[in-house]
């Protein structure tokens, strides 16, 4: 499909200043499949002198960017949006070669990016500045007025993770170029296939040289050389907290976003509808075999309801396909890599040593962990702590919804939460309790619709994304202030 990006021996290419180049380096990574361990493709392990010349192209091409008029800006992303969408089935085929995701939700994720990069387009042309009166203010006269305009902050360090390598690329990608920033992207190693096919679309739409570039290679090997460079001016992030937390201590006076790790609870009280709590979670839960930093992460049911509502979820749990979503539409697919998966069994084992009941799963084959549900898990198992990442549900039963909230709270997390109940009263007691972005009411936890703000708290991130509140972060308000007379 795309020749210059690849391919002669599946070797792809980096896009820097309007070309795709190869490394000097001559350093290799194999993206194998986590299905079935085939070669996907290789990806170049770039030099700190090819990082530094790709963020020298963005920090030169962002002048112009900025200068062009923003419905001209539109036109181009409109047009990449159109491109996605027609290279949907392709895009998607290499998703879930390269990260397993069943084919379903990768087509999805295409047509959800190519949606949310119009929306970024239209949102940016109807972003309007404001004046400013200055007499409003004690000793000010009616001459002073301050005209406040958005300007952009220049370059933007994009950094995507594995399990949305186009969506959370692209959602930083198209806020950050409408708001006039130039883009320095550096997608997940696994899943960078799939962000590169991405920023040909843009290429192909006619975003000018420059002013998207990638960086491929290990976070571990240039990450921290990468979030350092002092001509990045500003640095999206999403992944895990731990790397999160490293990104936040290296860097200083440099503005970050970031969407990190989460735990999130679906708090079920004894009015809630139970079928539909129960369609929810088991959605929530295990959907890209939990591989979602919304996925619900525990249950908190109150004991009078408990066992109605576990068997409910038993019997979706146990209608889940799994398996090898390139043959078939799974709902459960193999886990990113072999370490993801140990690290899913480790905390079912300590679950059930410390005497949790395993109700479904629990059993493993190479990096497919079945769907595992597991009752009676305590305070004091890892399980009810721990982000696993993976398709393992613990249920915590609980006296009343104080004592729900309360173990909600004690997390690290503050990503999102849902409460189930029939009583809007208590939907909103337990709702303005939560240390979190988001409560959803009677749904699972998700982030879209995708204009709406997105957010965590605590261990779970830094500012708001979301394509205005995403728009905003990337760009800045100016003042000119006006002195009349
Ligand atoms: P990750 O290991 O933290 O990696 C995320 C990105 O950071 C990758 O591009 C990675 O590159 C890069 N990276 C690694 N070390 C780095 C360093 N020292 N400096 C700069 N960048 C570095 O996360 P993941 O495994 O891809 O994703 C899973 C985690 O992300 C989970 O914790 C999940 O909850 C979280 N997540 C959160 C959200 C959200 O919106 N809140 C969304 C998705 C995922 P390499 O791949 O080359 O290591
Ligand atoms: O894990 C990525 C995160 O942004 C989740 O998105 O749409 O699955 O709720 P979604």
């Amino acid at each position: 499909m795309f020749n210059d990006l690849c391919c002669k021996d599946k070797i792809y290419r980096n896009y820097v200043g309007g070309e795709w180049v190869k490394s000097e380096t001559s350093k290799l990574i194999s993206i194998n499949s986590p299905v079935d361990g085939s070669l996907v493709g290789k990806v170049q392990a770039m030099s700190k002198e090819e990082v530094d010349y790709a963020i020298q192209n963005a920090k030169e091409a962002q002048k112009q960017w900025d200068k062009m008029p923003i419905n001209k800006r539109a036109t181009i992303l409109l047009k990449a949006a159109d491109l996605l969408d027609e290279k949907a089935e392709e895009i998607a085929n290499i998703m879930v070669l390269e990260i397993a995701k069943d084919k379903k939700s990768a087509i999805s994720e295409v047509n959800r990016t190519a949606d949310y990069i119009r929306f970024s387009a239209d949102t940016a042309k109807n972003m309007a500045g404001e004046t400013l009166p200055g007499e409003s203010f004690p000793g000010t006269g009616k001459g002073k007025i301050s005209i406040v305009n958005r300007v952009s902050l220049g370059v933007v360090l994009a950094i995507s993770p594995f399990n949305y390598p186009v969506n959370l690329s692209a959602s930083k990608i198209a806020p950050a170029l409408m708001a006039g920033n130039s883009v320095v992207l550096k997608p997940a190693t696994q899943g960078s296939i799939s962000a590169l096919h991405l920023v040909r679309v843009f290429q192909e739409a006619g975003v000018p040289a420059g002013v998207i570039n990638t960086i491929t290679g290990r976070g571990s090997e240039i990450g921290d050389y990468v979030v350092g460079h002092p001509l990045v001016d500003f640095i999206n992030f999403t992944g895990s907290t731990e790397i999160g937390l490293r990104i936040s201590g290296i860097t200083t006076m440099k503005p970050l976003l970031m969407e990190l790790g989460g735990k999130d609870a679906a708090i079920v009280l004894e009015d809630a509808d139970l079928d539909l709590a129960a369609h929810n979670i088991v959605a929530g839960a295990y959907s890209y075999s939990g591989q979602r930093c919304t996925a619900v992460k525990r249950i908190l049911v109150i004991d009078k309801v408990a066992d109605e509502l576990v068997k409910k979820v038993r019997e979706k749990v146990k209608l889940l396909k799994v398996g090898n979503p390139i043959n078939e539409q799974v709902d459960v697919v193999p886990l990113i890599d072999d370490k993801a998966a140990d690290y899913v069994e480790s905390l079912i084992l300590e679950s059930k040593e410390k005497g949790a009941t395993i109700l479904e799963g629990g059993n493993r084959e190479g990096n497919l962990i079945y769907p595992t549900l597991v009752d009676n898990v305590t305070l004091d198992m890892r399980l009810a702590w721990e982000e696993p990442f993976g398709p393992v549900l613990p249920i915590i039963r609980v006296n009343n919804v104080d004592e729900a909230i309360s173990i909600a709270n004690k997390s690290e997390y503050g990503l999102q939460s849902s409460v189930f109940t029939r009583d809007i009263n208590k939907a909103f007691y337990v709702a303005n309790k939560l240390e979190v972005g988001t409560v959803q009411i009677n749904n699972k936890t998700e982030r879209g619709p995708d204009h709406f703000p997105f957010s965590g708290v605590k261990a779970s991130g830094i500012g708001t994304q979301g394509i205005r509140y995403s728009i905003e972060a990337m760009s800045r308000p100016k003042a000119i202030v006006l002195n009349i007379e």
